[in-house]
């Protein structure tokens, strides 16, 4: 695997490896775990080469956030991505990616509004912008993203194609299902931040989002079966519900109820110092 970190370098190398091959790009922020990896393998069966960016952008993290805790483990990471036969490594520094006097600012409105954009204003902002110089820098065939952040990939698919950024076709970006614990929490590098004793409770995130699902399947009204979840939450630990809403899984707007169209329960909860997210789909 070769680790680049100017963008001329990385241009030179692209170039070189879709001469024998598609190229799918992975973005990170590294502290890689399975699901990242589960991407990386993923892209693997897709296309002949990966790239996988690790760039901890500062552009997405709030005022109040953890951008100098947010954990940075280049080293373990390198060994991962290599296991895994990745082509190449792109890790630009912040000057790299934000050379002095940068003053764009991709912003998708709709998508981006509610949910984690009410809950972190600025960030879908900084997502947008990110991936769209991703985008630009790598020109994958194909990218790859979680359906662990559904918003931000809704965000990232309506930029794409706004932008005109979805490469051969508009299905070269691909979503994949949420990695999980054991105990069902989704995977994500901020679980390190959690106490022993959190990370036990946590678990009862994906537990009450299952028994909510089933109660809105069941006919429960929406009002009813969301206030349980908050309370199940609350009797868990989780000191703050941002949100825990049922919304259509393509608009992200809020339903009263499953209908036809496919629907998602999307969750942003915290508990301790840690804001943990998670959605599934309903029915
Ligand atoms: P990061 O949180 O490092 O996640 C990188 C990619 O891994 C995202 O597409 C995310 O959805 C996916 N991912 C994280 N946890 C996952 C899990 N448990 N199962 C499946 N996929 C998972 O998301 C970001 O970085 C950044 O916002 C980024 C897109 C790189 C822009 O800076």
């Amino acid at each position: 695997m070769q680790t680049v970190n100017t963008l001329g370098t990385l241009r030179e190398a692209v170039e070189i490896l879709r001469q024998s091959g598609p190229v799918a790009l992975v973005p990170t922020m590294g502290a890689l775990h399975e699901g990242h990896l589960t991407l990386v393998r993923e892209a693997q069966k897709r296309a002949a080469h990966v790239v996988v960016s690790i760039f901890v952008n500062p552009r997405q993290f709030g005022p109040n956030e953890d951008l100098d805790a947010y954990p940075r483990q280049m080293a373990q990471d390198t060994r991962l991505l290599e296991a895994e036969g990745t082509a190449l490594l792109w890790a630009p520094d912040v000057a790299e990616m934000y050379p002095e006097g940068f003053a764009t600012n991709v912003s998708v409105s709709g998508v981006s509004e509610g949910l984690c954009g009410a809950s972190r204003p600025g960030h879908f902002d900084g997502v947008a912008t990110v991936v769209g110089k991703l985008f630009n820098q790598v020109r994958p065939d194909l990218a790859l993203f979680g359906e662990k952040d559904w918003q931000q990939l809704a965000v990232i698919r309506r930029m794409a194609r706004d932008l005109d950024l979805t490469f051969p076709h508009v299905d070269a970006i691909i979503g994949v299902p949420t990695v999980r614990e054991a105990d069902g929490l989704a995977k994500s590098s901020r679980n390190q931040y959690l106490s022993p004793e959190d990370r036990q409770a946590a678990a009862a995130l994906p537990a009450a989002m299952h028994r909510a699902i089933a109660a809105l399947v069941g006919g429960e009204a929406a009002g009813t079966a969301l206030a349980a979840l908050q309370s199940d939450l609350r009797a868990a630990g989780f000191h703050t519900v941002d949100y825990a809403e049922l919304v259509d899984a393509a608009s992200l707007q809020p339903l009263a109820a499953p209908g036809t169209a496919p629907a998602r329960l999307v969750v942003a909860a915290r508990i301790g110092t840690t804001r943990l997210i998670d959605n599934m789909p309903v029915g």
